[in-house]
């Protein structure tokens, strides 16, 4: 029977070096250790023996009982070690490499976050953020700003006309065509002194193209007070200017025509991408036509309840679009309200 034990444990353990898997082990677990296995049976067989006998081959059996069990954990705990290893070296993490996006967050449009810059910089110079209808009545887009019926002025502007009456006054309702209207209103509001700026969306019957759209947007801006010159006008535009697009920017005027100022100006800046060397986007003059601009026709501060002989103003009008396609070099207005994802995500 030791014989026996000995060559079943010499067996055993050969077997258990050999294994190759797991699964092997687990074969010589059953084969062996388990209720049928061959050294439960020699235990079994234990009983038979005489006390003296029973005493050492029930000790051998135990040792080789323990033996081979040792042996098994070894070989297994081995098999797991060898796993990871591999694991280890197949799943490799690089840990540098960029990120997997499966959601994208949203984020603020390019005009939007202009939009909030210029207010940022108008209130930090003590203007006031101001809104109007986009469906306007008649009489502010055009009589209140001294654009009579018949006018010719009204020929420049392509109006979209609604079908219903305006509200606040019965008139005929339209897409306001520039911010402007906004001027009287909130002169009837406040009176004076005022300084405000109004953002908003402008509509046009226009044929589209790189530089036009039906829908665009326009700042416009307003300030009443006393003592009033086009100097003060000329030191604001320059400072929002330079601050907008963090250089020194200077400002040029020229005598331009519309009806609700007096004297009318236009305004340009000087040429950022050329420093006024001459290149294609000044049309090489060294200037950028930006907004118009004037000191306050006495008519429309009339319009707005204000004496035009006590108070003056200053007030102008540019586009939001063009200054957001200056600023990052976009060749045509029609991106800004495409829609188009591969536009917007790259600001
Ligand atoms: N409303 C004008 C336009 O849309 C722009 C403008 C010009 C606004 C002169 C003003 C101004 O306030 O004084 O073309």
């Amino acid at each position: 029977m030791k014989s026996e034990l000995t060559t079943l444990k010499a067996n055993t353990l050969q077997g258990i070096a050999e294994a190759k898997d797991d699964h092997t082990l687990k074969q010589i677990d059953i084969n062996i250790l388990g209720r049928k296995g061959q050294l439960t049976d020699i235990l079994r067989k234990l009983k038979d023996l005489s006390p003296d006998e029973k005493k050492t081959v029930g000790k051998l059996a135990n040792e080789v009982k323990t033996d081979i069990q040792i042996a098994l954990e070894n070989k297994q705990k081995q098999f797991a070690n060898s796993e990871l290893e591999k694991s280890l070296n197949e799943d490799w993490i690089d840990l540098t490499a960029p990120g997997k996006t499966t959601q994208t967050a949203g984020s603020i449009h390019p005009l939007s976050q202009l939009q909030k810059h210029v207010e940022e910089i108008f209130s930090e110079m003590g203007f006031s953020i101001m809104d109007g209808p986009e469906a306007e009545s008649e009489y502010y887009n055009f009589e209140g700003l001294n654009i009579p019926k018949h006018h010719p002025a009204r020929d420049m502007q392509d109006t979209f006309f609604l079908k219903e009456k305006h509200s606040t006054d019965g008139g005929r309702t339209v897409l306001r065509t520039h911010t402007s209207p906004v001027q009287v209103r909130t002169m009837e509001k406040y009176g004076a002194p005022l300084r405000v700026i109004v953002p908003g969306r402008v509509f046009r019957y226009e044929a589209t193209d790189a530089s036009h759209d039906s829908t665009f947007n326009q700042v416009e801006g307003l300030l009443v007070d006393k003592g009033i010159s086009l100097a003060h006008l000329k030191g604001v535009l320059a400072q929002f200017l330079s601050r907008a697009f963090g250089q020194e920017v200077t400002v040029r005027f020229r005598p331009g025509y519309f009806p609700f100022v007096e004297p009318g100006l236009e305004v340009d800046f000087s040429c950022l991408i050329c420093k006024q060397e001459g290149c294609r986007v000044c049309k090489k003059t060294g200037w950028v036509e930006f907004m118009g601009a004037g000191l306050v026709h006495p008519n429309v501060l009339k319009a707005g309840g204000i004496d035009s002989e006590v108070y003056q103003g200053w007030a102008f009008g540019f586009g939001l679009d063009r200054l957001l396609m200056m600023r990052h070099k976009i060749d045509d207005i029609r991106h800004i309200h495409g829609g188009d994802l591969r536009f917007v995500r790259q600001f």
